[in-house]
């Protein structure tokens, strides 16, 4: 039941994974609010099928997203802004998004789109990503995350320096930095890497995946010593779970697991 979308194309590549290209070629995949709004839907659909262990979204080769639409924001006024609480729709893009999602970078990565690259759980870059929050030479400033997503990834004097100069971060520089997690040769291989890792993590357990992904996130909240304390509770109530002894009792045996996502 693959629904059709006119920004995006979605399918399922690979036995597990939820695969989002988004596909508004003509302006470098600016970030319209249609297209925002197909994607929380896409998201949305693939957190609740059954069958998807991980999300892989990518852009085209020359532009993951160019950045919000500024020809939409030109015109928009604060009341409209403010009123409508714009971005909104953007805001919960990920936050109910439980499953793993890996954003596979090709090309530019501005503005909106740099902090959409950023939204990912794992962040992928092929050989020409290019990262940038150039929203000071339009007069304004990141507004879905951009400050604090890229602060913490980079730390305060590169993302300031990033931030206030408008200058743009490479792939080299991204890897070297931390941003993302690996650098591809090309970018095919980029997507392809990033379907691949996908694939291992939808192999197993979707319940022990999902805590993991919760508990490394609470890092990004918490002091060490609550988050030690969290991880800690939420790794006992795994042994609540089938998969537990699954798992373990496989490896006892020298099987392999067959996963019940129980
Ligand atoms: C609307 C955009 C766009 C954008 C590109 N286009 N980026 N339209 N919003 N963010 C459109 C162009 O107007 C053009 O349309 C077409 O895409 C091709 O772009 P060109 O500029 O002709 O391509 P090129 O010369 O290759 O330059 C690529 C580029 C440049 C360097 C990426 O397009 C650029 O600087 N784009 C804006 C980047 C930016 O400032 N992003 C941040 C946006 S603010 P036509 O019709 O002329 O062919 C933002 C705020 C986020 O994201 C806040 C919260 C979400």
């Amino acid at each position: 039941t693959e629904k059709t979308y006119e920004h995006l194309r979605v399918s399922t590549p690979k036995a597990g994974v939820g695969f989002i290209e988004l596909n508004r070629p003509k302006a470098l995949n600016a970030l319209c609010t249609p297209l925002i709004l197909e994607l929380n839907q896409a998201l949305r659909d693939f957190q609740a099928a059954k069958s998807i262990g991980a999300i892989v979204l990518t852009g085209s080769e020359k532009a993951f997203a160019a950045g919000a639409d500024i020809k939409e924001m030109q015109n928009l006024t604060f009341s409209d802004a403010y009123g409508k609480d714009f971005i909104e729709s953007w805001s919960d893009l990920v936050t109910f998004l439980k499953k793993p999602l890996i954003t596979a970078v090709n090309g530019y990565a501005l503005g909106g789109g740099c902090e959409l690259a950023m939204m990912g759980d794992i962040i992928y870059a092929g050989p020409k990503a290019t990262f940038g929050q150039p929203e000071i030479k339009l007069g304004v400033i990141p507004g879905a995350g951009g400050s604090q997503r890229l602060t913490k990834a980079i730390g305060k004097a590169r993302a300031m320096e990033t931030i206030l100069t408008g200058d743009v971060i490479s792939a080299k520089q991204a890897g070297d930095w931390g941003l993302v997690a690996k650098v591809f040769e090309t970018p095919e291989e980029c997507v392809d890497g990033a379907l691949a890792t996908a694939a291992k993590i939808a192999s197993y357990s979707q319940i022990a995946v999902k805590a993991a992904k919760e508990v490394v996130n609470k890092s990004q909240d918490l002091g060490i010593r609550e988050g030690v304390e969290y991880e800690r509770r939420v790794f006992h109530g795994l042994f609540g779970s089938q998969d537990q002894k699954i798992g373990m009792t496989a490896f006892a045996a020298k099987d392999k697991p067959k996963w019940t996502n129980q």
